[in-house]
């Protein structure tokens, strides 16, 4: 009898586990909490087993409420649904407003919470430091993230986890880094899946597009691909890069129609170019080669150290790029990610590689037949540290405080170092003092 369950156990795991593959959904659009319910009802019908919900404005007052209307009809649906609130959260005599992403298993129970304080300020509102994680009963292990983790964290943050579902908002100043433009590039570095509002991105396979409120996408559990299929974002959400703080020469289209190379220089960070375009595209269009070396603000109270190399142009131009070089010498290992926006772009014509050397390594993307191009190049974090005041788009500040830092533990050791010195020498001398005292 024991046995017997044993083996029909063991059988009813092994179904369990025989499936590779799982079903997400993305709502998009829809804005209201009661305009939700039918499409979870729908996702449940469907087979759905992880729903993602666009965030929810002003939801701070009704929280509660929220929380346990989502609950219910996750029950009720029989589907995981994470969900991004803001939160009035107690905080000694006063309130302070929390982000707050909410995973609900098919049960309506909370499967795992992740916080973080509005504006980064909080007195009783500590941000996890570790990534947040939950597993399924489909057998998925999910990283909870919120939109600027992507870029505020590297890789060894997410390491092990190869599907994520990612809610909420993200104010990004910088348009290259909102998550419409930087979670396809993410996904494909990372070649992880990536359920989130701005899409459903699976790594090297790319977006899975489809233009229904309810997107729904099969994904590996593996996370990604094996088979390379295309680095696209949705053009709809194409934004318009600021490059006031960048290097920039126009694109030479004369010469590019011949193809020509070109390198430009922010401080000591250097991006060089090739481009040929497609003789015969006679446009008034114009393109700029660009390049960028200093800090960004990735949301209202985070910044980092990036290197930047960009061809930029407008959406709208019918110029064809019948080839495209960019490549460039990085500081920080493992922290580049191809940047993509043009008409969908095959995996054949697209190769992005990286080759590490001692203290620097090169990246190099490569893309031919490229249409619509607004914005093809390739995005690094650098190696420095960043301070809390810092200037958009500078720099230096953040050097001279690494150089401070080291002068001060080089001064430091110094001493210390002539204090023993000293000491052995003394010990020395009355040694060798006793002993030629003996001698005499
Ligand atoms: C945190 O505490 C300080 C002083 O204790 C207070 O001035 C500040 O307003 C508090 N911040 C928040 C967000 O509650
Ligand atoms: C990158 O470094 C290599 C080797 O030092 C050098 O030959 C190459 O010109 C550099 N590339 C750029 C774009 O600076
Ligand atoms: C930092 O850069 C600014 C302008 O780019 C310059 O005026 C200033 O002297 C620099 N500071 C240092 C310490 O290099």
């Amino acid at each position: 009898m024991k046995l017997l369950s044993i083996v029909v156990c063991f059988l009813c795991v092994n179904s369990l586990m025989a499936s590779e593959t799982y079903k997400a959904g993305v709502l998009l659009q829809n804005k209201e909490i009661n305009e939700f319910t039918p499409f979870i009802q729908q996702a449940g019908q469907t087979g759905l087993d992880i729903l993602v919900l666009p965030s929810l404005p002003g939801s701070a007052d009704k929280y509660d409420e929220l929380v346990n209307s989502i609950s219910k009809t996750a029950r009720q649906a029989g589907v995981y649904i994470a969900t991004h609130l803001y939160e009035k959260a107690r905080c000694g005599m006063a309130y302070e407003t929390v982000r707050s992403n909410l995973v609900f298993d098919r049960n309506g129970d909370i499967a795992a919470v992740y916080r973080k304080p509005q504006n980064g300020i909080a007195n009783c509102t500590t941000p996890h430091s570790d990534l947040v994680t939950f597993t399924t009963d489909f057998g998925v292990t999910f990283g909870l993230v919120m939109e600027e983790d992507l870029a505020l964290y590297d890789a060894e943050h997410f390491k092990g986890v190869n599907n994520f579902v990612m809610a909420g908002e993200w104010e990004s100043e910088v348009a290259l880094l909102n998550a419409a433009t930087f979670a396809p590039s993410w996904s494909y570095i990372m070649n992880a899946n990536l359920v989130s509002t701005a899409g459903i991105y699976a790594g090297k396979a790319g977006l899975k597009t489809g233009e229904e409120s309810l997107l729904v996408a099969e994904l590996n559990k593996n996370g990604g691909s094996a088979s390379q299929t295309v680095l696209s974002i949705k053009p709809s959400t194409f934004h318009q890069a600021d490059l006031s703080q960048y290097v920039i020469r126009p694109l030479d289209l004369e010469a590019s129609s011949m193809g020509y190379k070109d390198t430009i220089c922010h401080r000591s960070f250097c991006c060089e170019f090739y481009v040929k375009t497609a003789s015969g595209s006679k446009n008034e269009a114009s393109y700029k080669l660009a390049a960028f070396n200093g800090v960004l603000p990735v949301s209202d109270h985070h910044n980092i150290a990036a290197e930047i190399c960009l061809i930029s142009g407008s959406e709208n131009s019918d110029t064809v790029f019948e080839r495209i070089s960019v490549t460039a010498n990085f500081t920080k290992q493992n922290a580049q990610f191809p940047l993509v926006q043009s008409a969908i772009l095959p995996a054949e014509n697209f190769k992005f590689t990286t080759k590490a050397s001692e203290n620097s390594q090169q990246v190099t993307l490569e893309a031919v037949n490229v249409k619509s191009l607004q914005n093809v190049g390739i995005f690094g974090k650098d190696s420095a540290v960043l301070e809390d005041n810092y200037v958009y788009g500078e720099k230096n500040n953040t050097e001279t405080v690494q150089n401070d830092i080291y002068e001060y533990i080089f001064n430091e050791d110094v001493q210390e170092f002539f204090d023993y010195v000293w000491i052995r020498l003394r010990i020395l001398i009355v040694v060798v003092s006793i002993y030629i005292l003996e001698m005499m």
